[in-house]
């Protein structure tokens, strides 16, 4: 969910509105607005994109000098007019909107049923507003701090009052948000492209922290209302690179975007002489890096399959042994951490639920841990013990793309970084490989020109319901991704699978023309990849092939299409065959019509676990 407030003499709904379409991609179950207005505290929401609330919002424009706003992707109670905030008390004094999740809230709802509150939702917010109500004694913040105490959960809140029209409240509680300062008005959002139109001058609250705003000051204390100090944090970047730029969807954009996502996220990190990698501010030291004895990648989604290819780029460039796991799994399996073992969560938002809770639980367990993240001001960037930022820039699509390969160049790095200092690979072997990656930018640009043909291949396999990926090391690493990409936004179904795995069982589904798509870009396994080909091929199957140019005569008399990568070193080329796949599931999309940047029951960043 997301959440944008504002306080100032400016036009308050319009500036809600575009805040919350800034922040669509955190969900849009929903959304509403609560403004101040001469009126009182009036609140519109509505089902649905944006589009629903602002012809809402036409008819019934809001005006007055301080509002709330939420973009909701439902957690409890349906997606739904009644559900949607901002949620108000009885009385309809108090507005609130909250992001995050009331782990107590039923225990709650029954207590205040009890005392005679009548419930017009089905969520956890609205017990929120009852609570503040309840403890309402002449002083918002004090009853904010009074009904906070009895909640547990994660939440980020913003809440406003009838009987204060001048100030707004904001909390956070393990859910992101932050504080917008300009003059004369302030802000807050759940992220800061929501905000970043109007102030670059942000207070960005911790755990535990609250804000209360007025049109000329802001005040910071922690939830027990003692007054904190804090820097403002100066946002340098540039408001357009949260746009579309030209291209019909944020998704286009975001993988033509990764030629420069690479090259940003390898620049300052390769040594002058291009012989050797560094990471500046590391505090795990070589001697710890020298002593790791296992390496645990945790993740979800499409970071979690970054880290599958990180765990093959690890163990070959570093040879340390290292398994990846979901995090949603790993956070409750009791992992074993030893004193040597390296953590690393991967996540672009750095906010998500599962991904945060398992570093803390690795944290817990004496486990240095590195965030590989996009997002160097989210909650896991501050938890970590290191932080090694893609510099991707901000991603809205939901579907990932330049995250993800910036997540591959991180392990790159870092695996070459690790090799350097085990001493597992040679300085020429290391200045060979750093070579090879300073030519993936450009082409990746010429897979990209290779667009009309994937688009083609798109189209056809857009008429099937299901279908197969295969591939084998590496390359299955990267169908696992390509068939998430495919199922998120075509809606198609399909499986990936270790190309030797198939015939244990998997063959059963193979029938005539049912399309399989096989990543064959690891010549050292070519022979083997080519054995399943002709396996599903004589079961009727139609194979399209991933491989290199040089490879197309050849492969061209066992399989029905092929589309090439240039050449690279075999451990780089998940950075080139991937996008293929991208733009795969990207086409595919397109032709059923489907909205590609926004697919159905998907949210961008899922704060819950
Ligand atoms: C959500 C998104 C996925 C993303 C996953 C992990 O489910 O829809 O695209 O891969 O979260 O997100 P993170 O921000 O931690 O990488």
């Amino acid at each position: 969910c997301g959440i944008v407030g504002y306080i100032g003499n400016k036009d308050t709904q319009a500036i809600l509105v575009d805040g919350l379409r800034k922040l669509e991609y955190r969900g849009y179950d929903s959304a509403g607005i609560s403004v101040f207005t001469s009126k009182g505290l009036q609140v519109v929401k509505a089902l649905g994109r944006m589009n629903n609330l602002e012809a809402k919002l036409e008819e019934h424009p809001l005006v007055g000098n301080a509002g709330i706003g939420h973009t909701r992707w439902a957690t409890h109670g349906k997606p739904s007019d009644v559900n949607s905030h901002p949620h108000t008390d009885a009385t309809s004094k108090f507005s609130v909107v909250h992001n995050g999740i009331i782990e107590n809230y039923l225990e709650l709802k029954d207590e205040l049923i009890a005392s005679g509150v009548v419930f017009v939702s089905e969520t956890d917010t609205e017990v929120i507003a009852h609570l503040v109500a309840r403890e309402y004694n002449g002083d918002i913040v004090k009853a904010v701090q009074k009904a906070v105490t009895f909640m547990r959960g994660a939440f980020a809140l913003g809440v406003l009052t009838e009987y204060e029209p001048n100030k707004l409240v904001a909390v956070r509680q393990a859910s992101p948000l932050v504080i917008g300062v300009g003059k004369g008005e302030n802000f807050i959002g759940s992220d800061i492209p929501a905000i970043l139109k109007y102030t670059r001058d942000v207070y960005i609250l911790e755990d535990g922290e609250m804000a209360v705003l007025t049109e000329d000051a802001v005040e910071l204390m922690t939830i027990e209302g003692n007054f904190i100090s804090r820097e403002i944090f100066h946002v340098d970047w540039d408001a357009v690179t949260a746009e579309k730029g030209g291209f019909d969807h944020f998704m286009l954009k975001e993988i033509h975007e990764q030629p420069k996502a690479y090259r940003d996220t390898m620049l300052g990190r390769i040594n002058e002489d291009g012989k050797g990698v560094h990471f500046t501010d590391l505090n795990l030291t070589k001697e710890q890096i020298k002593n790791i004895r296992n390496i645990q990648i945790v993740a979800c989604g499409t970071a979690y399959h970054a880290g599958l290819v990180g765990r093959n780029i690890i163990e070959s460039l570093a040879k340390i042994p290292v398994e990846t796991d979901v995090a949603s799994e790993y956070r409750y399996r009791s992992p074993i951490i030893a004193k040597d073992t390296l953590v690393i969560v991967v996540s672009q938002s750095g906010e998500t639920a599962d991904t945060l809770a398992a570093l803390r639980e690795a944290q817990a367990n004496g486990a240095h841990v590195i965030a590989v993240t996009n997002v160097v001001g989210s909650s896991i960037a501050r938890d970590a013990n290191d932080v090694i930022a893609t510099l991707a820039g901000p991603e809205i699509a939901v579907a990932s793309t330049k995250a993800y390969t910036s997540q591959l160049i991180a392990f790159y790095l870092l695996g070459l970084y690790m090799a350097e200092i085990r001493e597992t690979k040679t300085t020429e072997e290391i200045a060979h490989i750093l070579a090879a990656m300073d030519s993936l930018p450009e082409q990746v640009e010429q897979v990209l020109t290779q667009a009309p043909i994937i688009k083609e291949y798109a189209e056809h396999i857009a008429q099937h319901k299901h279908l197969f990926f295969i591939g084998r090391g590496v390359d299955y690493a990267v169908v696992q991704e390509g068939s998430l990409k495919l199922k998120e936004i075509s809606y198609i179904h399909s499986e990936a699978y270790a190309a030797g795995e198939l015939k244990h069982g998997t063959l059963a589904l193979i029938e005539e023309g049912i399309p399989v798509i096989a990543l064959a870009t690891q010549e050292d396994v070519l022979e083997k990849t080519l054995s399943n080909i002709k396996e599903v091929k004589a079961r009727g199957a139609e194979v399209m092939v991933v491989s290199y140019e040089e490879r197309r005569e050849e492969l061209m008399k066992s399989v029905d299409k092929v589309l090439s990568i240039p050449r690279t070193l075999p451990l780089l080329t998940p950075a080139l065959s991937v996008v293929v796949l991208q733009l795969l599931a990207y086409y595919a999309s397109l032709a059923l019509e489907h909205d590609v940047d926004k697919p159905r029951n998907l949210a961008k960043s899922v704060t819950v676990e």
